[in-house]
């Protein structure tokens, strides 16, 4: 791009964002469900990183806010039968099925990280604690637990599930649940960023890095 003309697109916030939840959501992702300290923290970096972006979605620089990358549906429609057609016009902020994308990103990030909290607030960690502890003293004590919410191994692995409505509790079930349809939004996310970028001769992991972009040129 050296000689080249190039415009802010993305604010510094919108790319330490990213790049922060790109880490903290592969750690929190291969250090699995276990309620490791690396897990639970890499977590709270998620949720924090959301928020602050919901926020910013609000009140944020150009490209950033919502009204920037929110389309009605029949747009983004439009958008992915051009894309179909590998004939999609250049946006300088996310595209129409790009900036869905990054919607189902944010509210799936939001539930599993939402469920996380409420999954350790249930084993005494968090700011759910004190809501939802119920950290059994006793195997007996074990049956003032909701386990629906929160079935323990121990009770799994007396056969306390089998068949049941209590299967690894729903909390647990959604919180990995959303934990993998992120992650299939993110590979889903990746392919979208890879395929415009070839549509349109421009690096956007690039641009994400460095906040720049070529401006759009007349007849695009
Ligand atoms: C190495 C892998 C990744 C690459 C190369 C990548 C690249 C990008 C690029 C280029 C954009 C801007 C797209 C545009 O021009 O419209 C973007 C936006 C975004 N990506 Fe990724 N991404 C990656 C991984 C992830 C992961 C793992 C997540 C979430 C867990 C994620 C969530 C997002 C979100 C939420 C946005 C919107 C940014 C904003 O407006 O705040 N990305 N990504």
């Amino acid at each position: 791009m050296s000689g080249q003309t190039t415009v802010k697109v993305w604010d510094p916030l919108i790319r330490i964002f990213h790049w922060t939840l790109v880490a903290a959501f592969t750690l929190a992702y291969l250090t699995g469900d276990e309620m490791t300290d690396v897990h639970t923290i890499a977590g709270y970096v998620v949720a924090g990183a959301v928020l602050v972006r919901l926020v910013w979605g609000l009140v944020g620089t150009r490209h950033a806010r919502f009204s920037d990358f929110v389309y009605r549906p029949s747009k983004v429609l439009a958008y992915l039968r051009d894309l179909l057609m590998l004939r999609t016009p250049r946006y300088l902020g996310h595209n129409p099925a790009g900036g869905f994308m990054v919607v189902l990103l944010l509210i799936s990030l939001l539930v599993t990280t939402g469920t996380g909290l409420v999954l350790y607030g249930g084993k005494g960690g968090g700011p759910l604690a004190g809501l939802l502890a119920t950290a059994p003293a006793t195997p007996d004590a074990q049956t003032a637990t909701p386990a629906l919410i929160y079935a323990s191994d121990e009770h799994e692995e007396h056969g306390g599930n089998e068949g049941g409505e209590h299967e690894g509790g729903i909390i647990k079930d959604l919180h990995e649940f959303f934990a993998n349809f992120t992650l299939a939004l993110v590979f889903a996310h990746i392919a979208g960023v890879f395929l415009d970028s070839l549509l349109h001769r421009e690096n956007l992991t690039r641009a994400m890095l460095t906040g720049r972009k070529r401006p759009l040129s007349g007849d695009e």
